[in-house]
């Protein structure tokens, strides 16, 4: 315990925390990320046979090892914007037989030496769960169905027999399934309104709910809730879909711009905004149907990616190959902060968000670089991901959190602290997630009446000022923050929080009180 008397500030932040007072349980699905054959993630990223780790398949072992540590339970594949014009025929049977295309989303070729088996044999061996997209872009629900079948269908019908004959006897059984990706954006091959949409994956989910019932099926939803369709795509969509999908998809991205860091350290505000509006949404069209089944949400890309400062636009990318560098965000101490904020509120939403997917894995956007033919490195967004994968476990809990709010010129007035707790029905332990937005430090009350609860210390990542940190060196040499345990009063634990920080706690509720 700390040794120094801590008092918060009058008109501070409290928590009030009960391990009763529960949200949902945390699926496991909720540290899922993202491979896209898009610039480096694929090739060089995950794959890169030669490479000293590359194991007898080809894949980086070095990289597999990070994506251990950092926690991912689940990967999505093949995208992304580049699955709208991907025929998956091309990805499979003997790779001297492959021919290559040129990929329109990325304006990039792709060789197909990577495809269904490599990346579904990959998870396997792995130990991560696939989730698959097809293609609903510039195909249909034949191919759709085709995709299903080669990857889950048994021995005697065209497809699956193909799958035998290209060496996999038996199906892989993949589960989640998403029908096409982002379909509302004008920049998607293939982009649709939302009753041709909708009434495609309605027919594709139908069909392939057919070849293999036991699936689970994501409807796509808004690109971003800055969408102009937002809102009428979800009622739409959902009003052809409803019966048939489970999820619907969310993507969201933050960034700072202009130098608005009180909006970007809001970032966690507008994304909780944005699942309370898609919920609304899907329980509206739920209400009018009176169906007591409740659709929830694959929130299938998010992160902090400097798309408006950084990225100049796929329309404006050279026709390339050989796995060019595209969107090799360099991440700042800062966007680890927001990336630890956005997981608090994935978990206050644990009830209606069952699967997210960070976007993405490898070197695109990612918390794990790689050089070829060298070096593997966690970026600073790696910390967070993978202190919340660890320590979130069992039960999302509902604290409540009284807290004073600050203005942002993007989102309006936002707290100034955000927190989430989980705690494992099993064992009692405790995660506590808490960031503060301000640029002051902060002392929390956390109150834990009727119930003894003990806070061990925690981890931290603060927003340094370096800015982006550029290379293996510079960005390993930023680690999280060792907290010491805090002060433990009588119902009440008063939590230190360094200015502009996110930190994780671990503890445990020790025995209920009477
Ligand atoms: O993650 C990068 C891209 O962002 C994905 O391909 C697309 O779905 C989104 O616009």
């Amino acid at each position: 315990m700390s040794s120094t008397t801590a008092a918060p500030a009058p008109g501070g932040t409290t928590i009030t925390f009960h391990p009763e007072f529960r949200v949902g349980t945390v699926d496991r699905r909720l540290f899922g990320s993202f491979v896209e054959h898009l610039g480096r993630a694929v090739y060089t990223g995950v794959y890169e046979p030669g490479h000293a780790t590359a194991d007898d398949h080809g894949f980086r072992q070095d990289v597999v090892e990070l994506t251990r540590e950092l926690g991912v339970s689940m990967v999505r594949y093949p995208g992304g914007n580049f699955v709208s014009n991907y025929d998956w025929e091309d990805g499979v049977g003997p790779v001297e037989d492959r021919k290559p295309f040129l990929d329109l989303a990325w304006r990039t070729v792709e060789p197909n030496l990577v495809g269904t088996d490599e990346f579904l044999q990959y998870c396997e061996r792995t130990g991560i769960e696939p989730m698959m997209a097809v293609n609903l872009g510039t195909r249909g629900v034949a191919a759709a169905v085709g995709l299903l079948e080669y990857c889950n269908g048994e021995a005697g019908t065209r497809w699956a027999d193909m799958r035998i004959a290209n060496g996999r006897e038996k199906p892989y059984g993949v589960k989640l399934w998403c029908l096409g990706n982002e379909m509302d954006g004008p920049w998607q091959i293939g982009h649709k309104d939302a009753h041709e949409y909708g009434k495609l994956a309605a027919e594709a989910g139908k069909a392939m709910k057919l070849v293999d019932p036991s699936i689970e099926l994501v409807a796509c939803g808004s690109s971003s809730m800055y969408m102009p369709t937002f809102g009428e795509w979800e009622r739409t969509v959902l009003s052809y879909t409803y019966d048939i999908v489970d999820h619907i998809s969310m993507h969201a991205y933050y960034e700072e711009l202009n130098g608005d860091r009180a909006s970007f350290l809001g970032s966690g505000t507008a994304m909780d905004r944005f699942v309370e509006r898609v919920v609304a949404s899907a329980d509206a069209i739920g209400a009018q149907k009176r169906s007591d089944k409740k659709i929830t949400i694959s929130f299938d890309e998010w992160n902090v990616w400097y798309l408006e400062s950084r990225f100049p636009g796929e329309e404006n990318l050279p026709i390339q190959r050989d796995a060019p560098r595209i969107i090799e965000d360099v991440y700042s101490g800062l966007d680890a902060v927001v990336v630890g904020d956005l997981l608090v509120t994935l978990l206050n939403h644990a009830d209606r968000i069952p699967v997210a997917c960070l976007a993405q894995l490898v070197n695109v956007i990612a918390p794990i670089m790689t050089e070829p033919g060298g070096a593997a490195w966690r970026q600073t967004t790696f910390h967070p991901f993978a202190a919340t994968a660890r320590l979130a476990q069992g039960a999302a809990l509902d604290l409540r959190v009284a807290s004073p709010s600050m203005p942002t010129t993007k989102h309006g007035d936002v707290p100034t602290v955000t927190a989430a707790g989980t705690v494992d029905p099993g064992t009692g332990a405790v995660g506590l997630f808490v960031t503060n937005r301000t640029d002051t430090e902060q002392l929390v009350t956390l109150r834990h009446p009727g119930c003894a609860l003990r806070i061990d210390g925690g981890t931290a990542v603060l927003a340094d000022h370096e800015g982006p940190r550029e290379g293996k060196e510079s960005a390993e040499s930023y680690v999280p923050v060792e907290v010491e345990a805090p002060e433990h009063g009588n119902g009440t634990i008063t939590l230190r929080l360094a200015p502009e920080s996110w930190t994780a706690f671990s503890g445990a509720v020790e025995a209920a009180e009477d």
